[in-house]
């Protein structure tokens, strides 16, 4: 099938081979993306055959990503795809969370199960796939964390040299930690993420080297099968809300695109709206889509946020969300850092867990919910983009009751459950469990 890249401009809408070295329209800078022909299937067709992969055994078919490839059909040979058996992430009723959050019923859509924890490998294995094709020797992202973990697997899998720029300080330990152990040359570079990107992008065409950020329209074409997935897992029946953070908003481009594409396609028939979240100290999009004049983001010089993965204050995917949010009937909210803590601590409880920008999900339905945007009858599945072990700090100090907002603020350990420490005495054990 015919498969190109776009300019997302309504103006321009050039158009340039698949396998170009792109990831801003030459002609007017805007963002560009993946484009295809018809499929070959009907609908049904579609339907029955990524339903009967899954009891494939074959590594393309186990996969949560490839196993949609004809709702992603940017590659022309598949030995180039690299396969961590990503994606295949479950959905989860959490009765607790809904509760909190002001809603009878919540399903998580956990893509923290994915093989290095977050929702960046439904992405990454696309973005890996294409370098490959490219004949790319060298990858680089700048990153808050997840990228450069995802990055660093998936390059180090599919025999290409990953480089990460990090913010110095600025990422949760578990991320590091993934990155050095999967081999990624890394380097930690003393200023905030926006500035870093500004840095790579540069770097990259000199040095010839493939980036894998989220402007790379390969990744946001992986992210699109998250929708696809959920979808299959509910036969298709379309949810009211789909609820996600919004950091450098890819994954706010991606569902959009893939809900409307499956919409296209005659999967679906009508769009769940979309409604993004975003840490207060870091909500450029939300202040954009509150502000009159939707045309232009005023980035926010100084984000900050506990939320480190979300810690964003030029969010370069903004055009591309803002029409998938007002397409889809969507909002936008922002959410303090008590709330994000609470909500964690809450999703923690249902055993189910989750890295700190994932919980401003339930967080912003709690707001929603009492602000009368979502109705407490909606059907709402609230994306979980990270695993609960991305970023231990934060949770060992929050139930500790020492956890510090940016600014010295104390969080508070509302929903604290703090280790108790006790001397070797089988008495005095035994008194503490049964008071
Ligand atoms: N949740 C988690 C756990 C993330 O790691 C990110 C982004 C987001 C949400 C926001 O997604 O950028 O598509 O709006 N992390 C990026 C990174 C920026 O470098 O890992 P987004």
């Amino acid at each position: 099938m015919s498969a190109e890249l776009a300019c997302i401009e309504r103006r321009c809408r050039a158009r340039f081979p698949i396998t170009e070295v792109l990831y801003n329209c030459p002609k007017c800078g805007g963002l560009l993306e993946a484009v295809y022909g018809k499929p070959a299937q009907s609908a049904p067709e579609l339907k029955k055959l990524w339903r009967e992969r899954r009891t494939s055994n074959a590594a393309l078919d186990q996969s949560g990503v490839w196993r949609f490839r004809e709702f992603i059909p940017f590659l022309d040979d598949y030995a180039h795809a690299v396969t961590l058996r990503e994606g295949c992430t479950p959905l989860l009723d959490a009765p607790q969370a809904a509760r909190y959050g002001g809603l009878d019923r919540v399903t998580f859509k956990h893509q923290g199960f994915n093989p290095t924890g977050s929702f960046k490998d439904n992405g990454m294995t696309c973005g890996a796939a294409q370098a490959r094709r490219l004949g790319m020797r060298r990858v680089a992202c700048v990153s808050t964390g997840n990228t450069s973990a995802s990055m660093a697997a998936y390059a180090s899998a599919g025999g290409l040299d990953p480089i990460i720029f990090i913010p110095h300080g600025n990422i949760a330990f578990g991320k590091l930690a993934q990155a050095l152990e999967y081999g990624a040359r890394t380097i930690q570079v003393e200023a905030n993420f926006d500035q870093i990107l500004a840095l790579v992008r540069g770097l990259a065409d000199r040095l010839g080297i493939y980036l894998l950020n989220s402007i790379n329209p390969f990744r946001i074409e992986g992210q699109k099968t998250i929708m696809a997935e959920m979808l299959d897992q509910r036969d298709w029946r379309v949810p009211d809300w789909v609820v996600l953070p919004g950091g450098n908003l890819g994954n706010t481009s991606a569902f959009g695109k893939g809900l409307r594409e499956l919409k296209e396609m005659g999967l679906i028939d009508r769009l769940p709206r979309l409604a993004v979240i975003q840490a207060e100290g870091a909500a450029p999009f939300h202040d954009l889509w509150r502000a009159k004049d939707r045309s232009h983001l005023n980035a926010v010089e100084d984000p900050h946020t506990l939320a480190t993965a979300i810690k964003i204050g030029d969010p370069v995917s903004w055009p591309k969300a803002l029409f998938e949010v007002a397409e889809s009937g969507g909002t936008v909210e922002k959410v303090s850092e008590q709330e994000i803590a609470d909500a964690k601590a809450v999703i923690g409880r249902c055993g189910i867990g989750c890295e700190p920008a994932s919980a401003a999900t339930l967080a912003g339905i709690r707001k929603l919910t009492a602000a009368g945007a979502i109705r407490a009858d909606s059907d709402v599945v609230a994306v979980l983009t990270g695993n609960v072990l991305k970023d231990p700090n934060y949770i060992h100090e929050y139930h500790l009751g020492v956890l510090k907002a940016p600014g010295d603020v104390a969080v508070m350990p509302n929903f604290g459950n703090p280790p108790v420490v006790v001397p070797n005495d089988a008495d005095r054990i035994a008194d503490l469990l049964s008071s």
